[in-house]
């Protein structure tokens, strides 16, 4: 099976009531820790590429491992830019072999978000390439750009920013937020599943995106605190509110930071068990079993998709 775009797998999803994990990669041990898990599960799954990872690691090697994955399992594969920032990165993703775009209008006004998601929609069907828009801000540092306070996705403006864009998803506002820092120590966290139902009365059948949706799971923070890191005020979404949004319209969830924190935590690990160690491969290959790891209890406890690549 070539990479697919997230048609299919949203369809299914969103009649199964489960959500596709959308995982961040920036090198190969993530790719192939996320893929070995999915491998195992049988589950279809999202490689998604940031501006700044496509940067970092470069298209061709990205894309190349991507490849190599699709061609190793033959699962369900969708290669995805997350926070398309611009006409022009969307396009060169989509004319280098992305079948997904995001394009992130979101800091936009309502008209200037419409105009830019409707001009990357039509490029991208015209090359077989779904595109996901954003309605609402999240807080959080996403890119370099720290947003202080979530602007919620207002339910009323998703009909028209849907029919006028011809988007084929759509990321809301709900209380999730990017990074590993969610809520203040001490704060409840909360996640407006009112707004999602409207939305959902709104756009029945749409399928739905939560960014920033990390749990931050406390098995590898603790780790992490034991082996010299300073990372005790993480606090992330509940697992029990991610199923839930994964039994409602959501059918894509974005994880970037648990994939960082089990990575970290494998390696501080590594090193503190064995201090003699050099060879990148000792250490790196336990990062890359943590991220089997964490993405396996995903799959398992949070998404609901193990077995559905070949529905
Ligand atoms: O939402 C942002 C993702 O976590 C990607 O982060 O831009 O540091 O790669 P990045
Ligand atoms: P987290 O920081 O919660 O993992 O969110 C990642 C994300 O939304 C990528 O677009
Ligand atoms: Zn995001």
């Amino acid at each position: 099976m070539p990479l697919v775009n997230t048609t299919e797998m949203f369809k299914k999803a969103y009649e199964g009531g489960y959500a596709i994990g959308a995982f961040n990669v920036n090198n190969m041990e993530i790719v192939q820790g996320i893929v070995d898990a999915c491998n195992e599960l049988k589950a279809p799954v999202i490689l998604q590429v940031s501006g700044s990872a496509r940067k970092y690691a470069r298209h061709k090697y990205l894309y190349n491992m991507v490849m190599a994955a699709v061609e190793e399992t033959g699962l369900p594969i969708a290669l995805h830019l997350d926070h398309g920032s611009s006409f022009e990165l969307c396009k060169d993703c989509i004319d280098s072999g992305f079948t997904s775009v995001m394009i992130d209008g979101s800091h936009l006004s309502f008209e200037e978000n419409i105009e830019l998601t409707k001009k990357v929609v039509e490029y991208a069907h015209a090359h077989n390439v779904t595109v996901e828009g954003e309605l609402g801000q999240l807080a959080g540092i996403e890119d370099e750009v720290n947003v202080e306070k979530t602007s919620y996705t207002d339910p009323g403006q998703v009909e028209e920013f849907v029919s006028r864009t011809g988007v084929d998803s759509l990321a809301i506002a709900i209380g999730t937020s990017h990074g590993a820092f969610k809520f203040k120590p001490g704060q409840k966290p909360e996640l407006r599943f009112d707004i999602l139902q409207e939305v959902m009365d709104r756009l029945p059948g749409f399928p739905i995106v939560l960014h920033g949706a990390s749990s931050v799971l406390p098995e590898y923070v603790e780790l992490i605190n034991k082996y010299g890191g300073q990372m005790d005020d993480a606090i992330g979404i509940p697992e029990e509110m991610l199923r839930k949004a994964a039994s409602m319209a959501v059918c894509k969830i974005n994880v970037d930071s648990d994939l960082r924190i089990a990575m970290t935590a494998g390696i501080r690990k590594h090193f503190a068990e064995n201090p003699k160690h050099f060879d990148p491969r000792q250490y790196l290959g336990e990062g890359r079993e943590f991220i089997t790891k964490v993405v396996k209890h995903k799959i398992e406890n949070v998404l609901g998709c193990a077995g559905h690549a070949f529905d």
